[in-house]
């Protein structure tokens, strides 16, 4: 079965596991916002909460951070009326399915996970079985709505090829088309945003450091301050792609401009080449100043009304199931389970 064969359904999800930064504003939802916004999908976002209890999450900022989560996605353009929006454990499809892809994935397969390694580090037998079978449930996310598309930043591209092997081996184990080979989409100038403090790692909210990431509830002076003294180099910048070789810091500065901005690093070079950053700085702050703070204003103000989250959640779960409950039952009949 070829892809045409499946509705164009958009599925991506984050977790609720701390703030959201640039990085995941620049990397995935700006970009959610683009597919729902083309019309071309159906498109499901997610809270992906029972992902974050893959480590330890203390219970009541697990339950702040999803709906702190769910305002983000809705005050970046997200709309509840054109996107399924949900939290992952109120669609219990999700855990069923995975279940099921736990028993079709190979332990080697798990083990060759590059965040795995990281996140467990030294660590690994202590970490828990979860965080281990993590890209499992990944998969079943995306394959309980028979998602054609996923949207992600660079750091996934690894859990989507798994994904595409869990629904190939599925396949072919019970001699079926039943699951689509689902496409990453990881595009734009911004797919892997780097911290501020060191541009060989990557931007990240578990980073020790705040001055290292932009949070997405960052207000207008912090913002403008963690640009002013991110890292960089003494060189102008370039007007040619070419010139920021070897310069991680100018390049991610770039790369932030033109994802703000939607534009390309080539258009980005052309306009600023030969600006010291003495100039290009605070360009670049009033640029995200511009774009995040009204965002940022707008989840305080949708968090001032977390029942108001919640009702819009309960909504994105029974319309999820309609999507998802068809999927799983089918699911049991390929395998063999009876009763249900
Ligand atoms: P998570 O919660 O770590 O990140 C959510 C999304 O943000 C992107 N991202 C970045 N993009 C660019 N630069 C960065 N510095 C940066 N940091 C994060 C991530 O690539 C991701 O797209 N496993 C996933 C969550 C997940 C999921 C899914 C995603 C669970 N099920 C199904 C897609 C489909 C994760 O941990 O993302």
């Amino acid at each position: 079965m070829t892809q045409s064969n499946f509705t164009p359904r958009v599925f991506s999800g984050i977790q609720p596991s701390g703030g959201l930064t640039l990085g995941n504003y620049l990397g995935a939802i700006k970009r959610f916002v683009d597919m729902q916004n083309v019309g071309d999908f159906e498109t499901v976002y997610c809270m992906v909460d029972l992902h974050a209890i893959t480590v330890w999450q203390d219970p009541e900022k697990l339950r702040h951070n999803t709906r702190e989560l769910a305002a983000g996605f809705i005050a970046s353009g997200i709309s509840p009326e054109k996107s399924i929006l949900i939290n992952q454990s109120a669609v219990p499809e999700h855990a069923q399915l995975a279940w099921i892809f736990n028993c079709v994935a190979r332990m080697g397969w798990m083990g060759r996970m590059t965040q795995f390694k990281d996140k467990a580090g030294k660590n690994a037998e202590n970490s828990s079985l979860g965080l281990f079978g993590y890209p499992a449930l990944m998969a079943a996310d995306i394959l309980v709505y028979h998602a054609t598309h996923v949207p992600v930043g660079e750091d996934q591209k690894q859990h989507l090829e798994l994904t595409r092997d869990i629904a190939t081996k599925f396949n072919h184990d019970y001699g079926v088309d039943f699951f689509p080979l689902t496409e990453p989409v990881i595009e734009g100038a911004a797919t892997r945003v780097m911290s501020l403090r060191d541009g060989s790692k990557k931007m990240s909210k578990s980073d020790p450091s705040d001055a290292s990431r932009i949070n997405m509830t960052d207000d207008a002076d912090t913002i403008a301050k963690k640009i002013r003294k991110a890292k960089t180099d003494p060189d102008a910048l370039p007007s040619e792609i070419e010139g920021l070789k070897d310069r991680p810091e100018a390049r991610n500065l770039v790369n932030i401009y033109a994802g703000l901005n939607d534009q390309t690093v080539e258009q980005v070079l052309a306009d600023v080449g030969g600006q010291q950053f003495g100039t290009f700085k605070p360009a670049l702050a009033e640029l995200a100043v511009a774009k995040l703070a009204p965002i940022s204003s707008d989840m305080a103000r949708l968090m001032s009304d977390p029942t108001e989250i919640d009702r819009l959640l309960a909504k994105g779960a029974l319309q999820a199931r309609e999507i998802t409950a068809p999927i799983l039952k089918k699911t049991y009949e390929i395998v063999g389970l009876v009763g249900n």
